[in-house]
């Protein structure tokens, strides 16, 4: 009960004034010597901004790749070493394990150069250099036009751009836009695609903790791995060869180990992937309110499937353990997320935002003109379109959610476009119907075809429901059951054997007989004809006020700059080691060490397992010149603004050393991707020095650690 308003109101205020003010934030590397470097300073950095990004020297982002189209990864050696996550490398990991193999359980370590293991398809991007290209991005575009003539010219300009760097060099251009359509920028981007595994721990270490303690602080996981980029033999990209030697980058990073302490100044280099600090409160409360939850429990009766089917067997927990991990991430982020933003209240502090706002367009008639109708805008199409959206979700999260569905998605590119039109090369079909089959568990994939239907069925009003509902309507009486078992039978899709029959002998009639084809038609009709309509009209006109919003954001803000939403670019972090009070009453130191994961053994838990070698190693003190005072510092935690896609990013010190690596953030704090809370936000960041005692004395891979620049 609300006693006291005005109260609340200010102490509403100032919590509106400290978020404005907050040191969340995700910089542009090529503007930090204008808006940040000061402040950097100020809060201990000693470098200076062309330490962090030159185009005319090697800077310390020569040394950081995007790793694999989702993760970063940073250069340890002068030989192309790398080190990432065991998150991010886990796909490439589990590729190369079998039962035989295992090389997830027991880890990987490459003892010479020539055991390290090709990656089919794994890439690692360098920046080359960026460029505010917007005059160019927005030439001959004018207020007057319709959203999507705007688009498609800006398109074309892009384009432009783009062939302008590719046909006259070996890179690759991207042009990323930035405040929603405001700003543009040129990326140029060198690409190797002969990336080795060198080395990952077993998970036991890597994923110790496991989805447990997954986004949870404290941790105890040495989420690391390590690859080797290969080039020909001018120091350029090329394919896989024997021939290839290790690639000599232009920077690679020191890695300090003389320790950390509280207040220490930190920096997050890397490619956070997708923010959004300014949405209108209307967005946060669908998010809030509808999204997240629906997210939430369609995967919640995922995970507890696959779960059960995993704990069965070894072999269908191998094929869905990197499934499962994927699913479940997101999963414990949106519960995290959505406890967050409801504990600050979220959606009362953009409300108080959006009447200062109002307040300050309402001061000069040109910027009534120009803004005054964003926000009721908003709130009508939030009001028009939720249930739209709402089934948008439905069919990612519980139809393309099946697996087999997603498979059967594929076949719809060998249907003739048009009458009589020859059909795409069916051999390509072989290869990728195998790698699914090899991660693929009919049974779990049946029970979750049964279980997801029935929550759409159950939630979502007929007139945004597919077709096909109608069917188990009536021809099955709703028994989800009873319509899956029977769609499996039928289908090719339900054995590797089936599909392969079907594509030796491919007919077009057959696969558009197909029932599980026939669920994937189905949605897609439905998609086209009712959702999509609605969708892409309120989509042009959210692309027109984000652009509008973001824009008087901007002025709003006067002096003080406003950080753009973290778009998959290089940007930099900065804050500090501190722990924070994740509930009244509970602190959290910045640290953990090995003596906690010697206490979490004894919770017995399935994913508190630990090795024997490791427990030698603790009862020994035996931890080198990476321990100190007879302690293994394992994780730490900062305050840097990081998002997915920072996963295996640097964390360095004032001096731009290697101190950690990046992986997580605190549950407390997920909600960082729509609002960041100084009090509660922090990344979670493996200690460098846990990593390196893994490879040297658990591993027996010291011989690493020759080639890396050790500063104690
Ligand atoms: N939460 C981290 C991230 O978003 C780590 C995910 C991998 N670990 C796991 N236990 N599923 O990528
Ligand atoms: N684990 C995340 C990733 O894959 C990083 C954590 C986060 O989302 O902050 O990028």
């Amino acid at each position: 009960m609300i006693k006291q308003p005005k109260l609340i109101l200010s102490i509403l205020f100032l919590i509106v004034v400290r978020l404005a003010l907050a040191d969340g934030g995700m910089w542009i590397p090529m503007l930090i010597e204008k808006y940040n470097i000061e402040t950097m300073q100020k809060k201990g950095c000693k470098l200076s901004a062309d330490d962090i990004y030159s185009i005319n020297h090697s800077s310390l982002k020569d040394a950081i790749v995007q790793f694999g189209g989702g993760c970063t990864g940073e250069l340890i050696s002068n030989d192309g070493l790398l080190i990432t996550n065991h998150h991010c490398g886990y796909g490439s990991i589990q590729k190369h394990s079998s039962v035989e193999h295992d090389y997830l359980t027991d880890g990987f370590w490459a003892m010479s150069k020539k055991e390290e293991l090709p990656n089919d398809g794994l890439t690692v991007s360098f920046l080359i250099l960026m460029q505010d290209v917007t005059t160019k991005t927005l030439e001959n575009v004018t207020d007057e036009q319709s959203e999507p003539e705007r688009q498609s010219l800006i398109r074309k300009n892009i384009e432009k751009i783009r062939k302008e760097v590719e046909d006259s060099s070996r890179y690759k251009a991207d042009v990323e836009t930035f405040y929603s359509g405001n700003q543009y920028f040129l990326f140029i981007y060198e690409i190797f695609n002969d990336v080795r595994l060198v080395g990952a721990p077993p998970s036991s270490i890597g994923k110790f903790g496991g989805d447990t303690d997954n986004w949870m602080w404290p941790r105890h996981t040495g989420d690391f791995s390590m690859f080797r980029i290969y080039a020909d033999k001018d120091n350029k990209p090329a394919s896989y060869s024997t021939d290839n030697v290790p690639y000599h980058p232009k920077k690679s990073l020191s890695i300090n180990i003389n320790g950390i302490n509280e207040n220490d100044f930190t920096m997050v280099f890397g490619y956070p992937g997708h923010t959004q600090e300014y949405l209108h409160s209307d967005a946060v409360k669908y998010i809030v309110e509808q999204r997240n939850p629906v997210r939430i429990k369609l995967r919640d009766t995922k995970l507890a499937i696959m779960r059960d089917h995993m704990l069965e067997s070894d072999k269908v927990r191998i094929q869905l353990s990197s499934k499962y991990a994927h699913v479940a991430n997101g999963w414990k982020k949106w519960i995290g997320e959505s406890k967050g933003l409801e504990r600050i209240d979220a959606i009362q502090i953009k409300k108080n935002f959006e009447a200062q706002y109002a307040n300050w367009i309402n001061q000069e008639s040109e910027r009534s003109t120009k803004y005054g109708s964003v926000l009721d805008h908003y709130r009508h199409l939030y009001e028009d379109n939720s249930s739209s959206m709402l089934a948008r979700e439905f069919i990612y999260e519980s139809i393309f959610a099946v697996d087999v569905i997603g498979l059967a998605s594929k076949f719809n590119s060998l249907l003739p476009k048009k009458e009589g039109e020859k059909i795409d090369d069916i051999s390509a079909f072989y290869q990728s119907t195998q790698s699914f089959y090899k991660d693929y568990d009919i049974e779990t994939d049946k029970e979750v075809m049964a279980a997801l239907f029935e929550i759409y069925y159950q939630t979502m009003p007929e007139e945004y429901r597919p077709e096909f509902f109608k069917k188990i309507e009536t021809k099955y009486h709703s028994d989800f059951n009873k319509f899956t078992s029977d769609v499996f039978k039928k289908s090719i899709f339900r054995s590797e054997e089936e599909c392969k029959k079907f594509l030796d002998k491919f007919s077009v009639k057959k696969l558009n007989e197909d029932p599980i084809f026939q669920l994937y038609q189905s949605t897609i009709d439905f998609y086209v004809l009712k959702i999509n309509p609605i969708l892409s009209l309120s989509n042009n006109e959210m692309e027109t006020l984000d652009r509008l919003y973001m824009k008087s954001q901007i002025e709003m803000a006067g002096d003080s700059v406003l950080f753009p939403d973290a778009n998959f670019t290089l940007r930099v972090a900065f804050g500090k080691v501190e722990g924070y009070e994740p509930a009244d009453g509970v602190e959290y130191k910045y640290k953990t060490t090995l003596s906690g994961i010697m206490e979490k053994e004894l919770l017995g838990m399935y994913d508190y397992v630990v090795d024997n070698k490791l427990k030698e190693l603790y009862k020994a003190k035996d931890y080198g010149r990476y321990g100190k005072d007879d302690e293994m510092p394992v994780c730490f935690i900062a305050s840097n603004h990081t998002t997915g896609g920072n996963s295996g990013s640097p964390v360095l010190n004032a001096n731009g050393e290697l101190i950690g690596v990046n992986f997580d953030r605190n549950w407390e704090g997920t909600m960082s991707d729509i609002m960041y809370d100084p009090d509660r936000c922090r990344n979670i960041v493996l200690d460098i020095r846990y990593a390196l005692f893994i490879i040297d004395k658990f591993a027996g891979a010291g011989y690493l650690l020759d080639e890396m620049n050790i500063i104690n």
